[in-house]
């Protein structure tokens, strides 16, 4: 026993210096260690046999060599850089648990910005976009708001310098498409735009779509039935619809269309300040005195233009009561989109 036992060692001491390779290794560790079959195991079994005077000895004889073997053995292993006999063998566990792969989605905001895009260019409307930082001249002039216009204060405006801004509205494209095109054309024009404003329904940052149409003979009636058709595409259902007269420097007439609270059901809660309405655009026909800053003739066209808020219309198809949300990053509130 004795003797085996000194022989197995010296076997296993030059078969593990000659171990080269992961797929070695794993051969040397099934044949000196392996619990079914490993020569080391098998002479350990083999202690019972031994006569009991004899087998403290041999027993630690046995059990010294079997730990030479197994720290050379994790030695070696560690500096084949194996981390489990099994790593480079090119043996593979199917048995371990799939990997998860997190898909991302679209922003809820965005899906509700395409699906807007969507609805009007069914209704034959061309997509274009334009600079998120604007001159004072398309914000503000170019749509009949000239220096020191009151109307400048409603917007909260994000100064660059004294005539570069943070475009405060999407309007600024009506007078770069118009500039660029003759009519007839209908447009919308999505994106990002900015005022110094933060509430339940106000964020700093928002998007909006802004649409126009320019032909001959344009009336208000053709503004309403598109914004009608519009809204119930987008609610799937004919919500009521309320056209506020108000008040734009750039259209004339002007009206602010409001939708029935879908939060409350028009009952008044607190994101339609109680008033079972909520605003979700701005409108108008396009005033004279924009079309003539393009060189539009105004007595042979006419427009119409309107400007909706897309947070406003994600909020109420969701019926989410705090426009903070869709900023906060939050992933629980994000991903139910
Ligand atoms: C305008 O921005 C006009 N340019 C709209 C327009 C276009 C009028 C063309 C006439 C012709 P107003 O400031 O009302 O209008 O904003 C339009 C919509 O943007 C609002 O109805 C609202 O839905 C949304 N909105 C306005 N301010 C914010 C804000 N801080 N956060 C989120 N949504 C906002």
């Amino acid at each position: 026993m004795e003797n085996e036992l000194l022989r197995l060692k010296q076997e296993a001491g030059e078969a593990l210096e000659n171990v080269k390779d992961a797929a070695a290794l794993e051969a040397f560790r099934i044949q000196f260690l392996g619990r079914k079959g490993g020569l080391l195991t098998g002479v350990m079994r083999q202690l019972k046999s031994v006569a009991a005077e004899e087998r403290p000895r041999l027993g630690q004889l046995a059990n010294d060599i079997k730990q030479a073997v197994e720290q050379r053995f994790e030695e070696i292993k560690a500096q084949l850089g194996a981390s489990s006999p099994k790593a480079g063998s090119g043996a593979t566990d199917y048995s371990l648990p799939g990997r998860f792969l997190p898909f991302g989605k679209l922003h809820p905001v965005t899906q509700v910005m395409e699906e807007i895009c969507s609805i009007f260019e069914g209704l034959g409307f061309a997509v274009a976009e334009g600079p998120d930082v604007e001159t004072d001249y398309y914000n503000f002039e170019a749509l009949n708001i000239p220096p020191h216009h009151p109307a400048r204060d409603m917007h909260d405006t994000f100064y660059v310098t004294d005539s570069i801004l943070l475009r405060t509205h999407t309007s600024p494209m009506q007078a770069r498409i118009m500039e660029k095109h003759d009519p007839p054309l209908r447009y919308i024009a999505p994106g990002k735009v900015y005022r110094c404003d933060s509430d339940i329904t106000h964020t700093p940052m928002f998007h909006q779509v802004e649409g126009f149409l320019v032909d001959k003979d344009v009336s208000f009636a053709d503004l309403k039935g598109v914004l009608t058709s519009f809204t119930h595409k987008m609610f799937e259902r004919e919500l009521a619809l309320r056209f506020r007269p108000s008040f734009f420097p750039f259209t004339e007439p002007s009206a602010e269309v409001d939708i029935a609270c879908v939060i409350c059901g028009g009952s008044g809660c607190r994101v339609c300040k109680r008033t079972g309405w909520l605003e979700i655009l701005g409108s108008g026909l396009i005033d004279p005195e924009v079309l003539k800053m393009v060189g539009y003739d105004p007595d042979v066209y006419s427009g119409f233009a309107f400007g909706l808020g897309v947070e406003r219309i994600a909020m109420l198809k969701y019926g989410i009561d705090d426009i903070r949300l869709y900023y906060e990053n939050d992933l629980r509130f994000l991903s139910q989109f």
